[in-house]
């Protein structure tokens, strides 16, 4: 019985360790405020300089959001934007991009 409640407990605790690790994407949208004048509030910027973010997976726009902080992937814009953001914000703002409809599509055959 007590090895039961032990695995239990750790199941319990691995899952809500992992529950906390993902973004909050309402508390992303109040954070996104510094994003919008180049990406657009959905994160798809008409303007070609700015890559569309909305619709984006998670997981990548937490990956590039972290590479331009830890210098993984230079970008002198970015790295100030994210310089004084905790790893909450960056995951909070991946949730909230990730469930904005995408800009992108491809066309079908026909269209
Ligand atoms: C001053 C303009 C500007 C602002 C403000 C800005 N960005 Fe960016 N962002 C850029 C540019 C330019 C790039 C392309 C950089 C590169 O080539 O890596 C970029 C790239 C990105 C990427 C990578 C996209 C991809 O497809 O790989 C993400 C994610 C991103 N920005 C998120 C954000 C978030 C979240 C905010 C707000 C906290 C924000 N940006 C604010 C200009 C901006």
């Amino acid at each position: 019985m007590k090895i039961m409640l032990t695995l239990f407990s750790a199941a319990a605790l691995a899952f809500a360790s992992s529950h906390a690790l993902a973004g909050d994407p309402r508390a992303g949208e109040s954070k996104a405020e510094a994003c919008i004048a180049c990406h657009g509030a959905d994160g798809n910027s008409p303007a070609p300089a700015f890559p569309r973010i909305g619709g984006q997976y998670e997981s990548y726009l937490l990956h590039s959001l972290r590479g331009y902080k830890s210098g993984d992937r230079p970008n002198p814009i970015m790295a100030d934007i994210v310089k004084d953001l905790s790893d909450r914000d960056l995951r909070d703002l991946a949730a909230y991009y990730a469930a904005q409809d995408s800009g992108l599509y491809v066309p079908r055959r026909g269209q």
